[in-house]
């Protein structure tokens, strides 16, 4: 498995939340869904294409994918943590492969569009993982990159937004090594309207659904929720903008 693309304390992280990672991530049906449209429209998927969901994590987005368009081949799950696969059904409509997503593209399979959402972060070596894609893509082939822009407005402590505006990668970066590879590239925002009850968030904080905040030991991470309690004091409902990055790579 994975170990060799994915620092340890990344895959520790994913193999501890898998069984709990729908839990955590799942803002609200309305948001899945909302992002599912999304992606099919920004791939202008078809019945006919065959999907490759790049880093799928617990295939959240694949389900609710399927749930909009009936696609003819199972979508490809590919994650390098087996815990985080473990959570896909267990149907013909989906092929799970445990494997690191750079060993994954120099493999004999065979499709034509592939979306990764948040995971280009974890991924040390950006430029053979895009070139191999290039390679390995028909002419026609999308692949579609989904990340979180360079500041977030999310309810956390200072501290962590700090070390995420310090290691999230730019999606300017990203969009010239794209087009350094050979895709034609654009970049487009989606912006979503988070409305979650506090203490839900605050669970989700708790347990650190976010990978960056296994970067703070429990001390710290205790910290953080004291600052965030107390800047919420007087809200039940918390309301924040969640804006993703779409960038749309063609194979021309
Ligand atoms: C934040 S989660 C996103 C999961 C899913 N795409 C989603 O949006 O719900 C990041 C996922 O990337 C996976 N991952 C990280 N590095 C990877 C790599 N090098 N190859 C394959 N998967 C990787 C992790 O195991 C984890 O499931």
């Amino acid at each position: 498995m994975g170990i060799k693309n994915m620092t340890k304390s990344n895959q520790k992280h994913y193999q501890r939340i898998g069984n709990i990672y729908n839990d955590l991530w799942h803002f609200s049906d309305e948001y899945i869904q909302f992002m599912a449209k999304n992606i099919i429209e920004y791939l202008r998927l078809k019945p006919t294409d065959t999907l490759v969901d790049l880093g799928c994590g617990t295939g959240m987005y694949s389900q609710a994918i399927l749930n909009q368009i009936q696609l003819d081949n199972p979508i490809i799950c590919v994650d390098c943590s087996a815990k985080m696969l473990e959570q896909i059904p267990d149907s013909s409509q989906y092929k799970p492969m445990a494997v690191d997503a750079i060993d994954f593209v120099s493999q004999a399979e065979v499709y034509n569009k592939v979306f990764m959402k948040e995971v280009i972060h974890h991924i040390d070596n950006q430029e053979l993982l895009f070139s191999s894609l290039f390679a390995k893509l028909p002419i026609g082939g999308t692949f579609l990159l989904i990340l979180l822009p360079p500041t977030i407005d999310y309810p956390l402590f200072t501290q962590a937004l700090q070390r995420y505006e310090k290691t999230q990668p730019h999606y300017d970066n990203l969009a010239k090594l794209l087009e350094k590879v050979g895709f034609h590239v654009s970049v487009n925002f989606v912006e979503y309207l988070q409305v979650i009850p506090k203490l839900k968030y605050f669970h989700m904080v708790e347990n650190r659904y976010m990978s960056l905040l296994s970067f703070f030991d429990d001390q710290q991470l205790a910290a953080g929720l004291a600052e965030m309690a107390q800047k919420y004091a007087q809200q039940s409902i918390l309301e924040f903008p969640d804006r993703f990055v779409f960038i749309t790579a063609n194979k021309l």
